[in-house]
């Protein structure tokens, strides 16, 4: 028996850092990008092999260098976690998310390789258990994640999200058509955390005045989120850019990207994620955004894709 699990990729359309000091934020799933676990019964121990960078572990046996320390303390957590007493079985991992780019990758990791160690060994996981065993995993990448990468990686919604708040997945009306613009620049969401802490305990006053700023840009993108209203949607994306810029977790690449984007006419942009490189966003207006494309291309993007948020009824 051979088990195929998959997780998507994310972006955060307002809100990030903030939404680690426990400001809502919103984020979406880009089903475009995603991890892929297939795992098969074997006897003896458990392997993950990941062929994107290269490494095979064996579950128990020594690190030999960072990647493989991660993925080890992942497989431990896991089996730990699931009670698991015979790990074993072969597991390979792979993904079409850019790794450190704002993009959920270490989420969507996690998500499809437990999904896919859960089946092997005839563990059922509901899915507040799953989400639950992924923001520990979190830890292992991310020092202090806030969860929102893992909740909408794996409850696959559109979330307004807050901190130690119940889920709550958010209702879309219309299309909301984005590119996704890669800097080419992966960049550690460890760190630009990092910075922000230290701005904040440097004067807490004038930083929390820019997280409350960034909760009314929330609040106000929820309800264009949930009217439909693109052009509005769009002045949001830029006003929380520019606070992104004042906690100092934007970069000189990223900062070219939307000021390109935002010449050529799309409706907003900013930086997505933890930012310092990474990914950006830009809203545009309809299927038809070859200029803004172009002028991403031109001012350094080393991919651009472009992504569709469907209208979506609430489930919870
Ligand atoms: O860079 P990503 O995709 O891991 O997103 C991080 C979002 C932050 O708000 C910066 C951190 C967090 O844990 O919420």
């Amino acid at each position: 028996m051979s088990y195929v699990a998959k997780a998507p990729a994310k972006i955060i359309l307002v809100g990030e850092h903030a939404v680690v000091y426990g400001i809502p934020a919103i984020a979406v799933p880009v089903n475009t990008m995603s991890a892929c676990a297939r795992a098969r019964h074997t006897p003896g121990t458990l392997t993950l092999s990941a062929a994107d960078i290269g490494r095979t572990i064996v579950f128990g046996e020594q690190a030999t260098d960072e990647a493989t320390r991660q993925l080890s303390q992942l497989l431990t957590h896991i089996i730990e976690r699931l009670g698991i007493s015979d790990p074993r079985g072969e597991i390979d991992v792979s993904s079409s998310i850019p790794f450190s780019s704002g993009l959920g990758s270490s989420a969507a990791i996690s998500t499809a390789i437990l999904r896919a160690i859960a089946g092997l060994h005839d563990r059922h996981l509901a899915v507040d258990e799953l989400n639950d065993i992924v923001f520990e995993t979190e830890t292992i990448f991310h020092g202090t994640p806030s969860g929102i990468d893992n909740t909408v990686v794996v409850y696959q919604s559109p979330v307004y999200f807050m901190k130690n708040r119940s889920i709550e997945k958010l209702a879309i009306r219309d299309e909301f058509h984005f590119l996704i613009a890669d800097s080419g620049r992966p960049a550690s969401t460890r760190d630009a955390v990092e910075h922000v802490r230290k701005l904040y305990q440097a004067d807490r006053r004038a930083t929390a005045e820019i997280f409350e700023d960034i909760r009314r840009i929330v609040d106000s993108a929820k309800s264009c989120l949930q009217s439909g209203h693109a052009c509005r949607l769009g002045r949001l994306m830029v006003e929380n850019h520019r606070l992104l810029q004042h906690l100092q977790v934007s970069s000189a690449r990223i900062d070219a990207l939307v000021e390109a984007s935002l010449a050529a006419r799309a409706l907003g942009a900013k930086m997505s994620g933890g930012g310092m490189g990474g990914n950006m966003i830009a809203l545009v207006n309809g299927p038809n955004h070859g200029d803004v494309k172009t002028a991403l291309i031109k001012a350094g993007a080393v991919q651009v894709r472009h992504f569709v948020l469907r209208q979506c009824q609430e489930s919870l």
